[in-house]
């Protein structure tokens, strides 16, 4: 039997990490849509249009091919065949994408990616809108979030690792502006579905984090 395991929250509660180990317990596909937007963010960027110019992000739609593809169970995602998957990871797309995510073209342009996978496979899939528009049917929906300033500090040391110079305030301060756009954008907004299961990972280790959430699924599975 296929199903899926939704997870949504704001940026840096955790959800790719507990995702992808989720998955490899349970044998599942990890989708990580946030790339599928960071990847029309990049995209745009590079070539020369500004994120606020709507109708521009939306013309360069047609011009574009996003795949995801798995290579060893890991989820590389590309535009027009070019492997974006480690160029996408910057403070710079990350506003780019919360930016384009905003445009009703654009999440139209991604809705078949993301639900034909689930069609298909069972798969943890995360984003922000997956328990609300995406898969409002999957089997067990978590909302998973931690304070702003918990958050900002677990993206601050994973840019550090990747010698980023971002600060600590930079991330903090981008971090509390694009939780509030992709919160009240008009479409598909951040928000936790009726029937999602709000998990709070504020101070906790990632064991621990991901010990909760196990139990949380294990629980709903047998069901
Ligand atoms: O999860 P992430 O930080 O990689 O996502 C980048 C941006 O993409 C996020 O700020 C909002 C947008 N996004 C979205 O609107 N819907 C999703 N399902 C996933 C991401």
């Amino acid at each position: 039997m296929i199903y899926a395991i939704a997870i949504d929250g704001p940026a840096g509660a955790g959800k790719s990490t507990i995702a992808k180990i989720l998955a490899k317990e349970l044998e599942l596909i990890y989708v990580d849509t946030g790339a599928l937007y960071r990847t029309i963010g990049y995209y745009v960027t590079s070539q020369g249009i500004d994120t606020a110019d709507t109708e521009a992000v939306v013309a360069a739609l047609d011009g574009l091919k996003v795949e995801l593809k798995y290579v060893e169970g890991v989820q590389r995602v590309f535009a027009n065949g070019e492997d974006v998957s480690d160029l996408i990871r910057t403070p710079a797309i990350s506003m780019a994408a919360s930016a384009v995510s905003a445009i009703p073209a654009v999440r139209a342009y991604l809705l078949d990616t993301q639900r034909s996978i689930a069609a298909t496979h069972s798969v943890v899939m995360d984003g922000r809108d997956i328990g609300t528009v995406i898969l409002p049917d999957a089997k067990i929906k978590i909302f998973l979030s931690a304070s702003p300033e918990s958050r900002a500090q677990r993206r601050f040391d994973e840019l550090q690792a990747k010698g980023d110079p971002a600060t600590y305030e930079e991330v903090l301060a981008d971090m509390i502006k694009r939780d509030y756009d992709d919160s009240h954008r008009a479409i598909a907004p951040l928000k936790q579905a009726e029937d999602a299961i709000p998990v709070d990972t504020s101070g906790e280790t990632l064991e621990q984090s991901v010990a909760r959430m196990k139990e949380i699924v294990y629980k709903k599975l047998a069901e």
